[in-house]
């Protein structure tokens, strides 16, 4: 029988959304194939043919401590199926599962035919300041660990690798008690640093990545503030000896890049994706991704703060969802909940004092399945807060709202809800002995 062509991607859509997702959406909670939480912190990724690998620390003990570097293979960067781990703990080592490893990141040596990972290796109080390698046949290894040691004899704390189109590669890190940054090039092997390209006295950076775009390095990174964000940015050079620009901001100051930290920057056509972090220091294991686009065409790379976005990898391209926005002060208010005015609320109005007596519910129209919907809210302390979402009257779920840092800075953070077709009315706060973030609008997709 002939189907024809609507019917096939219509069955072809249903299938990609039934295996979960085909869209990156930040924020959530990511699973990987088998239904598993994606445990891959600190990313690194390394795409061998038409797979990409992606590395990262399994946190799922909510611990700092070395568990495994994960693996995981994707050809879409959406779906990813988890693999052996790929370093595992070696008893009365440096990665031991006393000790800390941190930031894992491949690259292949074509000398060897090897490819070699470097990680931060540290001590659990973070005191031994090292970089550690091990290598391995094939992406996923399993790795044999070499070494950790301090590279020319001084700290080195989070770190990144960068392989130019050379060959030559360099490990970017955080040195000198994280007070200055270091880009220091490898050997031929990739086993050892051998001598410093650039040094950035008194930068305070951490996370790094390098992208290089249209024969400009572009250099991202946080600064340092623990596990709690802070505005990452931005410096270009044409030669990795610099110098490098002054620092640019890549998002809003305020919002604190979204609440993440960079993990690794992966060119995507004359663009690239921001691959980072939202730790969450009380349950490290629950730490989600914010994965945006970084555009590139202002001349200065900027993250798109998609919601709900996808990549076209054969074009290098994304295209970002669009929803429908209701906004929270349209909705019917109940028990103590309240309306806060302020310019930074869309509309210039939010919904206050949810959670502990107050709730408010929104009237929206579904498609009949699972849609994500953003909850866009601000939180007026630095406290993480939550709240309970209830669709047409069932059993709640809980969405953790990261601290926006006080103020009144605006985050969203996604849930998935299965719509009816027609009308819904989604219940926030209620139920809940515990304030929830103020509410200022959400979005269906
Ligand atoms: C790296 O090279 C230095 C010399 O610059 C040497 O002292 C050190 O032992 C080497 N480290 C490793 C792990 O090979
Ligand atoms: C509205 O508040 C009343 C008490 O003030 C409470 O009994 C009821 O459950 C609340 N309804 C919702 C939807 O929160
Ligand atoms: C919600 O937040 C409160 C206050 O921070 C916390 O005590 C509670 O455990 C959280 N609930 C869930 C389900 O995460």
């Amino acid at each position: 029988m002939l189907l024809s062509l609507p019917l096939i991607f219509g069955v072809l859509a249903g299938l990609l959304e039934v295996r979960g997702q085909s869209v990156i959406v930040p924020g959530a909670q990511w699973t990987d194939t088998s239904g598993n939480s994606l445990q891959a912190h600190g990313a690194g990724i390394i795409k061998v043919g038409s797979t990409f690998y992606w590395l990262g620390e399994d946190k799922s003990h909510n611990s700092a401590l070395f568990k495994a570097v994960s693996c995981y293979t994707s050809t879409d960067l959406v779906t990813w199926s988890r693999q052996n781990d790929a370093l595992s703990p070696i008893a009365n080592t440096m990665i031991s599962t006393s000790n800390v490893v941190e930031r894992p990141k491949v690259i292949f040596n074509s000398k060897n035919n090897e490819y070699v990972m470097w990680f931060h290796s540290d001590s659990s109080n973070y005191g031994a300041a090292e970089v550690g390698v091990a290598t391995a046949k094939t992406p996923c290894g399993p790795y044999t660990y070499k070494a950790s040691w301090k590279p020319l004899g001084a700290d080195s704390r989070d770190e990144g690798l960068f392989q130019d189109d050379n060959g030559n590669a360099y490990l970017l890190y955080a040195s000198d008690n994280n007070q200055n940054f270091k880009i220091t090039q490898l050997d031929a092997d990739y086993y050892n640093v051998t001598t410093t390209v650039s040094q950035l006295d008194g930068a305070t950076l951490e996370a790094p990545g390098i992208a290089k775009r249209n024969g400009v390095y572009w250099l991202f990174a946080s600064h340092t503030s623990g596990w709690a964000p802070n505005p990452n940015k931005a410096f270009q050079a044409t030669s990795l000896s610099g110098p490098w620009s002054s620092q640019a901001d890549i998002a809003p100051e305020s919002v604190r890049t979204y609440y993440s930290q960079n993990a690794y920057d992966l060119p995507l056509g004359s663009n690239a994706i921001y691959m980072g972090d939202r730790w969450r220091s009380d349950l490290l294991g629950s730490s989600t991704y914010i994965w945006y686009p970084l555009d590139f065409s202002s001349g200065t790379p900027t993250l798109v703060a998609a919601d709900v976005w996808s990549v076209n990898l054969a074009a290098g391209t994304w295209s970002v969802a669009s929803g429908t926005a209701y906004e929270a002060e349209n909705g019917v208010r109940n028990g103590s909940s309240t309306i806060l005015t302020d310019s930074s609320f869309s509309g210039g109005s939010a919904v206050g004092y949810l959670g502990n007596g107050g709730s408010v519910s929104i009237t929206v129209q579904g498609k009949g399945t699972a849609q994500w919907v953003s909850l866009y809210f601000a939180n007026g302390d630095s406290a993480w807060r939550n709240t309970t979402v209830s669709l047409n009257g069932g059993s709640p779920v809980w969405i953790d709202q990261p601290s926006t840092g006080g103020g009144h800075v605006i985050l969203s953070v996604p849930v998935k809800l299965s719509l009816n077709s027609g009308s819904n009315t989604i219940t926030f706060g209620a139920g809940q002995t515990n304030y929830a973030a103020d509410l200022d609008r959400i979005i269906v997709y």
